[in-house]
């Protein structure tokens, strides 16, 4: 069977028709490249006037087929290597034809499809419903079917940078601007009229890098002005990477190399190093986790069966403090009513404002216009009256983490409600059984635990209380799709999953201190783990404050349970930044300095404190942060608070700041490998203590060479 339909029509034009056969969409695989090359063979032993590449599906062109990506190893890399080689060889034999090419671009056309149009020299798109660009960097990957050649040569280095290395899609109206697009037009007709028009205009075409004098924009490498800037910019990029992540690298230097020879050894170059970096360790994590289970995660494999799709019309929000006011600005965006409700008229407007606020920026920017923001705004009732809550087929309370005052808004609002309401609480600590109390139904009751701030972060953690039913959940899971945020699925227990993982990276920090490690050092290491923020820098943004209440509440929980809270090497430490009134970042004073004028700075009494002059080994700091989380992780799993692994490295990742690189924090452990894993973490344990203490699963795993998969 053929992924591409060889048509020629009266003009002696061949239509090009990318059609996968039983599939959804156009892949970049082993049958596209042995349909392709058998296309331009036909062609070179055929009489035409031009070629055009049109799609039978609803996007243009897909991109790389993951699956295979994924499967490839050092051992079988060759196949790939062969087969994209074949694939490049192929696109340069049509596009130095000498004949005009055009791609008429119906849908998105991101990697190998953009790839793929920009091996034409003319390219047509439709007005709405096409993004175009190069996300491989996104995947641990680099655009190996010519993109970095072709955006490099066309756009000169300087320019191609943010959509090669940080893979930034673009709307046809910009790739117009870009020069990367010729034509935009509004039916799919008009796409192929315009090809036509095109080609019979120009009989004979050519890339404007193959025309004799053509100057890439901005220059060579060796141009002084880009020689200033390329000595630099790969510290520029490791600043940013701390040297995790190899592919914005590698990228680079392809860009760089590629400018200097001539087209056919720039595309050798470009496959060597996108055949490594899709053998690489990183690139697995990243396919797996933020394409594969990501994708299991949007497609609802935590929610159950049997319910239709549920769309919420209107959500009541309880508390239009910080959280609240992001829930509602997040829920208004996407359409749906909102009432936000406060103790005070003044307090709701106030949470109100916040939204005003982001969307006036917006229109600022003008990614908005002013009657859009308008609509958003009106969608928002701020009231302090319960009775406005009618109607509502969701409740979502963020008011203060407080078990009676959250007692008592639940009640008010559950008289307003219909029997089929689903009521919700923002709760980051108090457990959602318990909660659920308060409820005359708690089958209708769930914990949705939003990150702040809910207008950027993209999870939402569900706890499904002991009563919650199977539909409320089902429920739950498409509201939070709705608004656009990725829903992890775990059960009910003290800090669920994300603030039960997150404090065990913060306290380890804080303990290091304790150990007089000195302060710079213990964020440092974190950074050149690949985490976003260190354990002291993030503790104050917490502030240590909320971290003692947690404690005590912890402390008075267990009491009440019999059991005994064991204190963490980190108690004392935060105790003494209290005594030295120093709560953290709101205060103005924690581990970190905050001028008024100036940029925060690690506090200089720490050293005096806690000392700081301790020995310490680099790679110990790292471990320990990674491991600590990841035995914690492994608890979950072994308490059922978590029953998947891609919640927990999605989870992992985009709640709690897991480096991106290890693919979340059950994906750090299969890197290791099992084995290897727990003999680090025994290690651990006798050095630092029982926090370490390898859990069962992970020694059963172990011995019997299992990883974590779902
Ligand atoms: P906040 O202090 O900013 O806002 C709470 C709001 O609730 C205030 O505006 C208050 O006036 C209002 N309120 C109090 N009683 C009320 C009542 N009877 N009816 C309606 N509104 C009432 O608190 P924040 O930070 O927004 O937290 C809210 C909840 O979200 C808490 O349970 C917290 O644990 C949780 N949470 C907080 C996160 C954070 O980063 N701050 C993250 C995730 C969850």
């Amino acid at each position: 069977m053929s992924s591409v339909i060889y048509e020629k029509d009266a003009d002696n034009i061949v239509h090009l028709i990318l059609d996968k056969p039983n599939a959804g969409a156009n892949l970049m695989d082993q049958e596209f490249t042995d349909s392709f090359v058998a296309a331009v063979e036909k062609l070179q032993n055929d009489d035409w006037a031009g070629v055009l590449f049109r799609s039978n599906k609803s996007t243009f062109f897909a991109g790389g087929n993951l699956d295979d990506l994924y499967a490839t190893t050092k051992e079988n890399a060759h196949v790939l290597h062969n087969m994209v080689t074949r694939l490049k060889d192929a696109m340069r034999t049509l596009e130095t034809s000498g004949k005009p090419v055009a791609a008429c671009i119906n849908g998105a056309a991101l990697g190998g499809g953009w790839e793929l149009a920009l091996s034409c020299h003319y390219r047509v798109a439709l007005n709405k419903g096409v993004t175009l660009g190069l996300p491989e960097v996104t995947l641990g990957l680099l655009p190996g079917g010519g993109g970095v050649v072709r955006m490099s040569r066309l756009l000169g280095l300087q320019a191609a940078l943010p959509f090669l290395t940080e893979g930034r899609q673009f709307k046809p109206e910009k790739g117009k601007e870009l020069g990367l697009i010729n034509d935009i037009v509004e039916t799919p007709e008009q796409l192929v009229e315009s090809a036509i028009a095109w080609i019979k205009a120009n009989p004979k075409a050519q890339q404007p890098y193959d025309v004799k004098g053509y100057k890439v924009p901005g220059g060579k490498p060796n141009n002084p002005s880009l020689a200033k800037m390329l000595p630099i910019a790969p510290a520029m990029m490791r600043d940013k990477t701390k040297g995790t992540l190899p592919a914005p690298e590698s990228i680079l230097c392809v860009m760089v190399e590629s400018l200097q020879v001539d087209v056919e050894s720039a595309m050798r170059i470009e496959t060597r190093y996108f055949v490594e970096l899709v053998c690489s360790q990183v690139a697995k994590n990243l396919i797996g986790t933020f394409w594969f289970q990501l994708n299991e995660i949007k497609a609802g494999a935590a929610r159950p069966k049997g319910f239709d799709s549920a769309k919420v019309t209107k959500v009541g929000i309880l508390g239009a403090g910080m959280m609240g006011a992001g829930i509602a600005y997040s829920s208004a965006c996407k359409g749906i009513d909102v009432v936000l409700k406060d103790v005070s008229a003044e307090n709701a407007e106030k949470g109100k404002a916040y939204s005003q606020n982001l969307l006036d920026k917006k229109v600022k920017k003008k990614r908005l216009t002013a009657e859009q923001r308008d609509a958003t705004l009106d969608r928002i009732l701020a009231t302090e009256n319960a009775a406005d809550l009618a109607g509502c087929d969701l409740i979502i309370e963020a008011v203060f983490e407080d078990r009676e005052l959250k007692a008592r808004v639940t009640k008010e609002a559950e008289s307003q409600l219909a029997p089929s309401a689903v009521f919700a609480t923002n709760t980051s600590t108090l457990p959602i059984t318990g909660l659920a109390e308060a409820s005359e139904r708690p089958a209708n009751f769930i914990g949705l635990h939003f990150f702040s701030p809910v207008d950027k972060m993209p999870l939402v953690e569900i706890i499904t209380g002991k009563e919650t039913s199977e539909e409320t959940l089902a429920k739950a899971y498409d509201y939070v799709l709705q608004i656009g945020k990725t829903p992890i699925v775990v059960n009910d227990s003290r800090g669920f999953f994300t603030s039960r993982v997150f404090a065990t990276f913060a306290q380890e920090g804080i303990a290091m201190l304790g150990e007089g490690i000195p302060a710079a050092a213990i964020e440092n290491a974190a950074f050149l783990s690949g985490f976003p923020v260190g354990p002291l820098a993030v503790t104050d943004e917490v502030s240590i404050t909320l971290m003692e209440k947690i404690r005590n509440q912890t402390i008075k929980d267990m009491q009440e349970a019999g059991e005994e809270y064991v204190l963490h090497p980190s108690d004392p430490v935060a105790d003494r930044m209290l005594e030295a009134n120093r709560p953290g970042k709101l205060a103005g004073a924690g581990f970190y300095e905050y001028p008024a004028n100036g940029k925060k700075h690690l506090w200089s009494g720490l050293k005096e404190t806690f000392g700081g002059e301790a020995e310490f080994e680099l790679q110990d700091l790292k471990d320990r942060m990674l491991y600590i989380m990841a035995i914690e992780t492994a608890r979950c799993m072994e308490e059922k608070v978590l029953t998947s692994v891609r919640d927990a490295n999605i989870g992992s990742i985009m709640g709690i700041g897991t480096p991106v690189w290890t693919g979340g924090v059950l994906q750090y452990v299969n890197q290791i490998g099992l084995p290897a894993f727990v003999a680090r973490a025994e290690e651990l344990a006798n050095q630092h203590g029982e926090r370490y203490a390898v859990p069962q699963i992970l020694k059963d795993m172990a011995k019997n060479g299992e990883t974590f998969k779902d």
